[in-house]
Parts: C-alpha cells; structure tokens; sequence
C-alpha cells in the first residue's frame, strides 16, 4: 500500500453514495467547483508548454503495479490528478503553441462536457439515447446541407428519418476515413448472383469473383495515414494505397491520375485492378491545401470510382463564403470527413463521415437480436463503432453559440496569423517559407540569408550555364546542402523543445522548391485565436536566437560544400546572420 494515502473503508452505503451524487448535491458542486478552479489554474500557469519533467521520470510516477484495492477519498485522487497529472500535461492552449492541430478549446466546452459525461448516453441505440439521437440526425442533416447542399425537400424528408443515415457521428477523423472506405469497398464488389458480398465473403472471394486481382485506394503523397490503415483493417492491403506525386502547391498532380488510371483499370488496357475508390484531400495534414476537387470528382466519375473527399482538417471552413470556393467540386463527392476537434474547436474527440447518397450507408447496416434490432430506430444499424458518447452535442451546441459568423471571424484571424508569421519570418530574413497553403498551416526552416542567397543563385545559375561538369557539381552540392540544413532543422526542433517556450512541429516534405529532394520542415498550424502578433514576433525572435547559435556547428561544413564548388565565402561580419543576432 502507498504510503501518506488515506482510505476510505469499503462499504457498498459509501460506494452507492459515489453513484447517486457524490454524497450530496452540496458535495458534488464543491468537487466541481474545486476542479473547475484546478483547471483554471492550469491555464494561468506561465512555466513551459510541456512541462520540465522528464519521460523516465514519468516513467517513475506511473509505475505503481499492482492495483488500487481499498478506496480512497475523492479530494485525495483529485489532488494527485492535479500534481501528478494537470501539472505535466501539454499547454495545447497557450499562444506559444502553434504546432499541431490541437489548440484552444472555447470554455463552454468544457461545461458540456460535463453534460455528456452527466447524461451518459449511449448513441447506440434510441433505449440509451433518446433526444441525443435526434440531436445527432440534426446535426448530421446540417453538416450533409453544409457540404452537398441538396435541395430542401431531400432534407424535410430525411432529416428524422431513421429507415436511413445521412451520416456517421464517428470518434475520430481515423474512423470516419474507415467507415468511408468500407462502404467504397461494399460498392466496389456489390453482391450479385453467386457472390454475398465482401462482407459476408471476404476480400479474396470478392476479387475472385468480379475477376479482379487486387482492389486500390488512389491518394496523394499528402494523404493522411489513417487511409493507409484503413486499406489494412478492411483487407484492401497498405500496398495497395497508391500514392499519385502532388504540384508544387501540394496538390494531387491530376495528370498523373488519369496517367496511374490507365495503368490499373482493365478497361483501359491496364492490370487487373478494381480502383475502389479515389481520395481528395481538403486541408492537407502537413502543409494545409486543397485538392482540386471538381477535377478529381470528374475523373473519378467518369470511370465510375466511389470519391472521397477527406476533409478532417478543412471541412469547418466550408462554413465561410470566402473559403467555398477551395471546396469545389465537394458537393459531388460520394463521402466527406470532418473532424469537430480541429477547425470545429471542440476538445478530444469527434469525427463524422457523410454521404451524398441516402442510401450508401444501407451498404454497411448490420443488426442484432439484442439491440439494434432490424425494425428499430436505433443510430448503430448503420455505424461501423458500437457504443458512443454523444460528443455531437459540442460541434451542436457551438454552431450555435459561435455560429457561422463566429467561425467566419475565427479562421479570419487563422488566416491574419498564417500570413502575419511568414511575414515576420521574411522580416528576419534567415527563413524560408516553402509552401503557400489556403487553410492556416505553414511550413518553413531557418536557413541563414548567405545560405539562402547562395542556393537560389546556384539554382539559377545552371540554367544560363552550358558548363555541363559545373551544372552537376553545383546541383550535387545543393544536395548536399539541403542534407546538412535538414541535418540542423532536426537538431533546432530538438533544442525548441528543450526551451519549451514556444512550440513548433516539424514533418519532411518532398514538394518544396527543391524537390524531389526531401526538405525537413518545421510547421506551424495558426489556428489559436488567443495568438496574436505579438507571440508570433516573440516565436520567430526564439526560434532565430536559438538557431543562429546552433548554426556555428553547422557553418564549417557549409563552408567546405562551398569552398569543393569554388564559391569565395563571405568575412563572418557581412553575415547577415550575424547582424541579426548582434540585434537580439
Ligand atoms: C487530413 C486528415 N485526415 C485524417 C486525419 C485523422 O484524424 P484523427 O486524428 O481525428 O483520427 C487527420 C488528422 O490530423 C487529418 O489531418
């Protein structure tokens, strides 16, 4: 037993105390007052954004192997929470931090959270969820309208209608992805005479039978991994996620699909391969940009191949007049993802999958003798997950305390911030900004400003020069330099993170301005709305402090990459690097 725990003796007139209200109604609002100043608390913390304590000292607090027997008093565990756990978490909300999709929550979700956790619904079935699921089709039937905009009567007709669902209310981006491609590969192999379907059959049977030897995911390099892993589970096979090369603005090059088309649709003099369905993205994970989704939806139309559209990161925006025009080609799409917990600002977690067509979902409906039975109501006849929260009431309850206007002025002020940091970065003029994205995430890396200006003249430079050894010489060291600076870009990602006092994340790009060659990138997703100029001149000053330093370890190698192309090097005071620092 620890020691210093007091506890609590068992008895069940205690324990059925907890499940009522702890003890009273007067104790369960002091407990929840006391947490709710517990957290607040943690938000007025001004120490670093992930805490100065280490993994193995983690390790160290959380290796306790044997399980809690005797109860414990709830202000006691509630007080461990806040040291052992409040006290260590990440600062996702603070305005330094602007390195992943998860960012500052609005308050009022937290209050319903509290009535999701209170009410404990379960969206299975109408006998554990009763106005929660018709909160879900009405939320469901918004954001169908948001994205394919049907005509009036098909929403009046089937908005309540539970013989089918627009949708999926799903617990993450992941599964929404899932739930997309399982009806994509229903549709693929439709049963017929002699086949029962790839449910029922399996994968092997149904290619087997629709004469096919393999089924593929058509996506761009930019593609999340959840539709990798989707191909695994539904036994499609990761290899078979065939990924098409993107533009220079991170979109899917479209030539290159109809080109890969050609090469696996048998009907076009290709391989034996059943596309099951083509994948737009909008809202890339790494750089932010949209497919150009009404090209995609014609192609993939026109061979008659399911489209999705994976818009986990961008689908909110579609809320903005401004950004519909990104978007089109959306509202033809055959399924669409969006998650609540990125541009919807709700916390951990929520997903959902639509689809255009009533009638797809049908292709997934299952039932039981229990619950969900065939002549129910029940949500899960159609959904892949079993038992779920009613998480809709957040995206629900938000669109209406923020509304679209509230969100309008939010992914303004992304949008301000996005273009103020790479503003901020050209000041400094020891970055370089290499993607140009249409929703809020920028990717970029310290390069010193000789460094930069030496690059770009060599790049210039071969296309005046008929020096062919010189050509190759210098093109090899462009290389070459790249490797050293993605070299450092890795080394400075490390020591921001031991600064802790600004958060940036970092990924590899192959589609910067020197592909193929990989880039590693630091990235920057502006989407907290408590971030303002003043954070993002006080980020960029750190992050240039810190890498100048770093760079002198860097330098002499450069130098000797130069030196081999006989290139003179500049005295250290003409640095402009230097000059920058001397002004920090
Ligand atoms: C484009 C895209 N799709 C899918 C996902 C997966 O979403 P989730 O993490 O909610 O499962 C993400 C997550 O970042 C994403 O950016």
């Amino acid at each position: 037993m620890q020691r210093g725990i007091k506890r609590v003796k068992s008895s069940f007139e205690y324990l059925r105390k907890l499940f009522i209200m702890p003890d009273s109604p007067d104790k369960f609002i002091e407990f929840g007052r006391e947490l709710l100043e517990m957290i607040h608390d943690f938000f007025q913390e001004k120490t670093g954004i992930h805490s100065s304590i280490t993994l193995p000292e983690l390790s160290n607090i959380f290796n306790q192997t044997s399980l809690p027997d005797s109860p414990q008093l709830i202000k006691d565990v509630l007080s461990e929470i806040k040291t052992k756990i409040i006290d260590h978490s990440v600062k996702v909300g603070s305005p330094y931090y602007i390195g992943h999709m998860t960012s500052a929550i609005p308050y009022f979700m937290i209050l319903l959270e509290m009535i999701i956790a209170a009410l404990n619904q379960n969206q299975v079935k109408i006998e554990t969820a009763k106005a929660s699921s018709f909160v879900e089709r009405e939320l469901l039937a918004w954001m169908h309208r948001l994205v394919f905009n049907r005509r009036d009567a098909f929403y009046e007709r089937h908005i309540q209608n539970p013989r089918i669902a627009l949708g999926n209310i799903t617990s993450d981006g992941s599964v929404g992805n899932l739930t997309a491609l399982f009806v994509a590969r229903e549709k693929a192999f439709p049963p017929d005479e002699g086949f029962m379907g790839v449910r029922a059959s399996g994968m092997h049977e149904a290619l087997r039978h629709h004469g096919y030897t393999r089924g593929v995911v058509l996506v761009s390099t930019r593609g999340h991994y959840s539709i990798r892993k989707a191909a695994n589970i539904l036994g499609i096979g990761e290899e078979n996620v065939v990924t098409i090369a993107v533009d220079s603005g991170n979109r899917m090059d479209t030539k290159k699909l109809k080109k890969k088309i050609k090469t696996l649709d048998p009907r076009l003099g290709g391989e034996n391969a059943k596309i099951i369905a083509i994948v737009g993205i909008a809202g890339t994970t790494e750089t932010g940009n949209i497919d150009r989704l009404d090209v995609l939806e014609e192609i993939a139309h026109e061979a008659g191949i399911h489209f999705h559209v994976d818009a986990c990161w961008g689908g909110p925006a579609l809320l903005v007049d401004e950004y519909r025009g990104f978007f089109k080609g959306i509202e033809k799409a055959d399924s669409v993802t969006i998650d609540a917990h990125k541009l919807f600002y709700c916390p951990m977690s929520m997903g959902m999958v639509l689809f255009r067509s009533e009638k797809d979902l049908n292709t997934i409906r299952h039932s039981s003798q229990y619950i969900i039975r065939r002549n129910s109501v029940d949500t899960g006849r159609f959904t892949l997950e079993g038992s779920r929260p009613f998480a809709c009431l957040k995206p629900w309850a938000s669109l209406k305390i923020i509304g679209r206007e509230g969100y309008g002025l939010l992914f303004k002020q992304a949008r301000r911030n996005t273009d103020l940091l790479k503003k901020v970065l050209e000041g400094f003029g020891n970055f370089e900004c290499l993607n140009n994205p249409e929703l809020f995430i920028l990717t970029y890396r310290f390069i010193p400003e000789d460094v930069k200006e030496r690059l770009y003249g060599w790049k210039r430079e071969p296309a005046g020069s008929g020096d062919k050894k010189r050509r190759k010489a210098v093109e090899k060291t462009i290389v070459k330099v790249n490797r050293l600076i993605n070299a450092f870009t890795v080394k400075l990602h490390k020591a921001l993170r031991r600064d802790d006092s600004t958060f940036v994340s970092r990924t590899t790009l192959e589609s910067t301005r020197y592909r193929p060659q990989q880039i590693v990138v630091l990235r920057a997703v502006l989407i907290n709305p408590l971030t303002t100029k003043k954070f993002l001149e006080q980020i960029v000053a750190t992050q240039n402090r810190i890498a100048l330093q770093l760079w002198q370890d860097f330098r002499p190698a450069y130098e000797r990459m130069v030196e081999e192309v006989g290139g003179v090097i500049p005295s250290t005071r003409e640095l402009p690097g230097a000059k920058a620092a001397h002004l920090l």
